[in-house]
């Protein structure tokens, strides 16, 4: 039977256009996503946008238009920003949109039934920026430390979740890792927060309309995060009907960076709990993108939009150059300098160089007459150093990588391979060769354009429109290698020994 994998982003907020940061979460998701369908997993890829709340409510107010044409205008901008960077989401989910809404009021409802929901009163530290309740504990310097706002004091009547009931449970299943929160460093810090023991937490507000209506109490309308962690489940076009069973829930693993870990290892697992549903599988944190060291936010004023980094370097770079920005999991303070740096180093002069000069080299090859042929992955020695062709071995290496959710590390894996192969045609010197009219070249360009088939198959998770077009220059149609099982697709000698290759247009046009 076919593995599944359910793989989400958070919902964005709204109240600012989409920026590298979110596009770093959307674009690693997307990574995870092709790379399943990839070795074929029945995969489903949910991202969205987070659409009610106070501070959009006060921005629409402030530019004179309802919250809703201010909510049309903003998700639209994240859809385009995704398509535009080739994102291959199976839904893209609103929480304005009239399903989603009406899974809310019954998911809601049920927890009200049921004893999980009563009504309290509500006093604290309100951070607008994260529509979230504070502790003086989680400021410094009495300030959010991520937005550099005062929160505010409220008070009011509200709805509570009885969330205190599920402490110690969850706590047990993030400890046995039931709920995987990766890395160990993120797990150890939840179950810290843990010892103190959940508290009941304020679930609807009464001060604010942007939101949707609690059924049984229409002065309320529901907080945003249980309205925003329900996209989990609506996003899957959820039949409405909260017992029944959807085949890809739950789901594999929810992507997103530290800064709404607590909610999603807390308020959400309760409310799983609460409504008798399985808990997600894994939570995957990673970290954030600094622009001088930090964080990227709307507040700070130090945001960076993915649009302007693709009409630097295209869509394909602009998505290495964010994955290949650091391990993933670690924070990465980038700088356009850094980014030019690489650019011209692994992809002008590395990836795009390498195809460039190995078509070349094979229609060189061909004028001279010289045939290619398939030896069979034999070692070919050069210089000495014994070029040992062994794709496997590396295959397995990235695809371990891959399922740890090490995507930074696969990518390395495949420069490397990049490396190899550059090196190999350096040692090789084929261009003597075909002056010197050596049919051994023939077993040494086709071993060539066999590493850039492979090549390009652990590419095409990370850049997949350059994958299709080194597929094309060698004469292999992308669409009929993608609908191969993998076995297929990496195995060795596929390539006609009589192939006509095409040289691609440049690739990476250096800057
Ligand atoms: N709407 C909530 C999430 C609800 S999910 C049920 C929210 N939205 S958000 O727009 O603030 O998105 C936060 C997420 O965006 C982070 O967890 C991360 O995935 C991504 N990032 C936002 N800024 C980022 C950086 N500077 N660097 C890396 N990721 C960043 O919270």
């Amino acid at each position: 039977m076919k593995k599944k994998f359910y793989i989400t982003t958070p919902i964005y907020y709204i109240n600012a256009k989409p920026h590298i940061g979110s596009a770093y979460t959307t674009i690693a998701a997307d990574v995870l996503a092709r790379y399943h369908r990839m070795v074929g997993d029945d995969t489903f890829f949910l991202t969205g946008t987070d659409e009610h709340g106070e501070k959009n409510e006060a921005i629409a107010q402030k530019e004179k238009i309802d919250p809703q044409t201010y909510a049309d205008k903003m998700s639209a901008d994240f859809e385009n920003t995704w398509d535009s960077l080739n994102i291959s989401n199976d839904n893209f989910i609103r929480t304005t949109n009239k399903k989603h809404k009406k899974l809310v009021q019954k998911a809601l409802q049920k927890m009200y039934d049921d004893g999980y929901i009563y009504k309290g009163e509500h006093t604290g530290l309100y951070c607008s920026g994260c529509e979230q309740y504070k502790t003086e504990k989680d400021l410094v310097d009495g300030l959010c430390p991520d937005h550099k706002t005062k929160p505010k004091n409220a008070k009011e009547e509200s709805y509570m979740f009885k969330m205190s009931a599920f402490s110690d449970k969850i706590k047990k299943l993030i400890k046995n890792d039931e709920l995987l929160i990766i890395p160990t460093s993120k797990k150890n810090e939840i179950l810290s927060f843990y010892e103190d023991g959940l508290k009941d937490i304020s679930f609807s507000r009464s001060n604010t309309r942007w939101g949707i209506e609690l059924p049984w109490d229409k002065n309320h309308v529901s907080y945003v995060w249980p309205d925003a962690f329900l996209n989990y489940l609506s996003g899957l076009n959820w039949s409405g009907s909260i017992e029944k069973d959807n085949k890809m829930w739950p789901a594999e693993l929810h992507l997103m960076s530290k800064d709404i870990l607590r909610v999603h290892a807390t308020i959400w697992p309760a409310m799983l709990l609460a409504l008798g549903l399985p808990l997600p599988k894994k939570l995957f944190i990673h970290g954030f993108l600094l622009v001088n060291g930090q964080k990227m936010s709307k507040s700070i004023g130090n945001i960076i939009a993915p649009d302007e980094l693709i009409a630097k370097y295209g869509v394909d770079s602009t998505r290495y150059l964010l994955i290949d920005a650091t391990p993933f999991g670690n924070d990465a303070d980038i700088s356009w300098e850094k980014f030019d740096e690489k650019y011209n180093a692994n992809l002008a002069n590395g990836l795009g160089n390498l195809i460039s000069r190995s078509m070349t080299l094979v229609q060189k090859a061909e004028k001279a007459g010289i045939r290619l042929k398939n030896n069979d992955q034999k070692s070919d020695n050069y210089e000495n150093q014994d070029f040992i062709h062994n794709t496997d071995k590396v295959w397995n290496k990235y695809k371990k990588e891959m399922d740890e959710i090490k995507i930074e590390s696969a990518l390395k894996i495949t420069w490397n391979h990049i490396k190899f192969l550059d090196n190999y045609i350096t040692c090789a010197k084929p261009w003597e060769l075909i002056k010197e009219k050596d049919a051994k070249v023939g077993i040494m360009l086709y071993n060539t354009l066999e590493h850039i088939k492979f090549i390009s198959v652990l590419l095409w998770p990370f850049m997949p429109t350059v994958s299709d077009q080194i597929l094309s220059s060698i004469k292999l149609s992308p669409s009929k290698e993608r609908a191969l099982d993998i076995d297929n697709t990496i195995k060795w000698g596929r390539i006609p020994e009589k192939i006509k290759t095409k040289k691609p247009e440049i690739l990476f046009p250096r800057i």
